[in-house]
Order: C-alpha cells, then structure tokens, then sequence
C-alpha cells in the first residue's frame, strides 16, 4: 500500500504587489527584483483575511468533493500564529463542517511544519488506511518597510488530502533531516514583522540543504540522477535556482546550466506571482510543478526539500502517479490568480498597517476579500470568522 498526497488546493489573496511598484518607490532597479531574486508579485492579504480564512478557502474545495465526515485529522502548519492556546484549525474545522470526533492540531517551525505535518499524516494513514487526513499550511510572511526582506513579503496557504493509494503523490518513507540552532529568521511574539538575518539565512539554507541530502542519501538508494524534478521551499525563486545549482554541483550531476534550470523552473511559477507563503510555499510550488509541467510526469521521482528557519530542514521523496492530471485544480488555480487586483503604493501601505487590535477592543472589519470565508469582527478578544 503507498501513501501520500490525494489531493491539493492552494488559496492566496485577491490583492498583489507588483515589485515593479515597490523598485518605483525604492528607486531600485526593477530586474533587481524580477531577475535578482526572482518575483514579480507580492499578494497582500485583505483586511478581513488571515490564515484561517485563507486555509478554510484552500481546503473547501477538497471537503466538496470527499464530503465534511472523510476527514478523521486537520493538521494546522503555520507561523502565523493568532492565538497562544487555541490552534487556528478549531475554526477551520467549524467553517468546513468537519465532523466532531475529527483530531485538530496546529504545528510550528518556521517554513518547515507542513513537511511535519504531512510526514505525521501519512504515517497515521499508513497505520489507519482508511482514514484521510486534511494537512493545510497558511502564512502570510510580513517584514519591516524598507528593509531587504520585504520584497520578499506575500501570503498563501495550500490544503493537501493525505490517504491511501493516492492520486497524486506517494511519498517514499526515508528521509533526511538536520536541524541546528541558529538565529537566522524569527519572530518574538510581541513582533508582527520578522526579524531577519537575510545573507546569513540563504548560507544556512544551503548548508542545511547539504546536511540533509546527505541524510537521505544514508537512508535512501535513490541517487540525484534517479530525479527528474525537484521542489525547494521558496522564500524566493533565486534561493531555489542557487539552492538546486548547489545540489547538482555537491552531487557532480554533470549536467548543464539548463538542464538543471529544467528540474525546478515549473515550480516556480505560482511562488513568483505571490511571494514567500512560508509553510505553504513549498507545496504551493508542488502545485505549480504539477499543472504547469508540459510533459507527463507519471512515474517520475520528485525530491523535495523543505527548510523552516530557526532551523530545521528535511529532504524527502515522492513519485507522481499515473493519472495524476485529472484531479488537478489547474483551472480554478490560473483563473483566481488571473482575477486578482493590483494595488498601487498608497493602498499597500493601507493594507500593511491595517490595524490588527491587540487590547480586546471591539473591530468591525467590512467586507473586501472574495474569498468564500472572512473575518467579520473583532470583540471581546475573540476573532469570528463567517462564509459569505
Ligand atoms: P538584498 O541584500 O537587498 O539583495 O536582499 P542583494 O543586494 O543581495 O540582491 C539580490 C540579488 O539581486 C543579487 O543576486 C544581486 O546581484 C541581484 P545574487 O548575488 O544573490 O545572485 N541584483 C540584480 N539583478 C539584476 N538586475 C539588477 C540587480 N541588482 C541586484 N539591477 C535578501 C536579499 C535575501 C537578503 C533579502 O531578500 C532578505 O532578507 N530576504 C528575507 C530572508 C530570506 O528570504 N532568506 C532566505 C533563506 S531563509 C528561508 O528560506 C526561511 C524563510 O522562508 C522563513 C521561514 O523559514 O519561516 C525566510
């Protein structure tokens, strides 16, 4: 029996960023951003918008199809966090109609918990076959205006189906991990901005990459060659196009500059067009891979390797299955990207300061996202969330 992703569904607001504005404004080269680090777009996250709405609207479409009693398990994967007790997927649960006796738990490490949390899906879909486990990733990646990381801003999040035989993905069991403490990227709870070490973060982003495969390497008898795609977590495109020339070079692939370009380049169209989603980010890239590959990837091995500052950072496998093209979102995925409004400067800095009230003081919040789920209010220190 193989286990791995049924199904996945990602959801990013209906507001961007073009960098293009921001290199305006900065008085900075705009191909420092569009060639540089590799993004085009920033999405900037409605005032009724957080991650619990965007999570409830990347999974919706998923519980439509498997019906609200399939799902025995919501993992929550996010560094967004808006509650130090309450995990985030309690109110996902309510605004899918997931069933009362479903397990809901919220995970964290930086960029890196979704990975934890599929890792922990399929195993308990591995011991329980008939289960289904509802894994969704949501973040929206906020730095300090001015600074170098905040180019790099954006929001998304990603729901994936784990089950048995599954249509999409089986993900191979042997992995490689390393983590390590370090101050690279982080975020104290009484900031709503990351802290960041931005050169030093990409040097331990390689390093772990290296730590990591050659974990896997111990573990699995799948070599480099055996790949034909890889998917990297993307804080930026730039970091994955080093990351994978890295990869190829420790590895002595023998292949050229292209070629190894060809190994990731479909997975990084989404990221580019939204920005760095954190924990969704990596799977978000999964998605782009999956309905942007012109071949047939039936078969083909896919490494991934996903990277959570702090840090933790784990390279694993997985192998697409025959027919995976028929129960991709591909349509919905371009049009809602497609649907989205640009918003100049003024409006940006609108939607970056927009006031998120930390005392308990009551805050109606109008109805702006076009997303099916919102948050309609603020009071008494509890969020509620509504459908439309
Ligand atoms: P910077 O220091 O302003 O950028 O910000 P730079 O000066 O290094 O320029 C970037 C690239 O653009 C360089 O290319 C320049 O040469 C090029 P490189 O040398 O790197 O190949 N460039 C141009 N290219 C074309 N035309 C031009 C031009 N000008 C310059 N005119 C930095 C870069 C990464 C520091 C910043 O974006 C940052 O701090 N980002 C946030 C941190 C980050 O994303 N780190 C990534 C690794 S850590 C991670 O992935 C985890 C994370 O997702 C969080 C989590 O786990 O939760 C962040």
């Amino acid at each position: 029996m193989s286990v791995g992703i049924d199904e996945i569904s990602f959801y990013t607001s209906n507001y961007y960023l073009d960098l293009r504005t921001l290199a305006e404004v900065q008085k900075t080269d705009t191909e420092k951003y569009y060639q540089g680090i590799g993004q085009e777009k920033m999405g900037m996250a409605a005032p009724d918008e957080d991650v619990v709405t965007m999570a409830a609207n990347a999974a919706q479409p998923l519980i439509e199809r498997v019906g609200t009693d399939a799902v025995t398990t919501l993992m929550f994967a996010t560094e967004t966090g808006i509650d130090q007790s309450k995990a985030a997927g309690i109110y996902v649960h309510r605004l899918l109609g997931l069933h009362d006796n479903c397990r809901v738990v919220e995970l964290k490490q930086a960029c890196y918990s979704a990975t934890a949390a599929l890792q922990m899906a399929c195993a308990l879909v591995a011991r329980q076959p008939e289960k289904k486990v509802l894994v969704v990733a949501s973040d929206i990646a906020r730095y300090d205006l001015d600074s170098p990381g905040e180019a790099t801003q954006g929001c998304g999040a990603v729901a994936m189906l784990i089950a048995a035989d599954p249509r999409l993905i089986e993900i191979d069991p042997e992995v490689g991990n390393y983590a390590e403490d370090v101050m690279d990227f982080w975020r104290p709870n009484y900031r709503a901005t990351a802290l960041v070490d931005g050169k030093y973060s990409t040097k331990i982003y390689l390093r772990s990459l290296k730590k990591a495969w050659e974990n896997f390497c111990e573990a699995s008898s799948l070599a480099f060659g055996d790949f034909s795609h890889f998917c990297y977590h993307l804080p930026f495109g730039k970091m994955a196009q080093k990351a994978h020339q890295h990869l190829a070079k420790v590895n002595r692939s023998g292949l050229d500059a292209e070629q190894v370009e060809a190994q990731i380049a479909d997975s990084l169209h989404y990221n580019r067009a939204i920005g760095n989603s954190y924990s969704a980010s990596m799977y978000i890239g999964l998605t782009s891979l999956l309905e942007n590959c012109k071949h047939n990837l039936a078969g083909s091995r896919i490494g991934f390797f996903s990277y959570g500052s702090g840090c933790v950072a784990e390279f694993f496998s997985g192998k697409v299955v025959d027919g995976y093209q028929h129960f991709l979102h591909r349509e919905r995925h371009h049009n809602m990207l497609e649907a989205r409004t640009e918003v100049d400067y003024t409006r940006y800095l609108e939607l970056y300061r927009y006031p998120d009230p930390r005392d308990g003081s009551e805050c109606k919040i109008e109805a702006e996202t076009t997303g099916r789920f919102r948050l309609a209010a603020i009071r008494n220190h509890k969020r509620e969330y509504i459908a439309v």
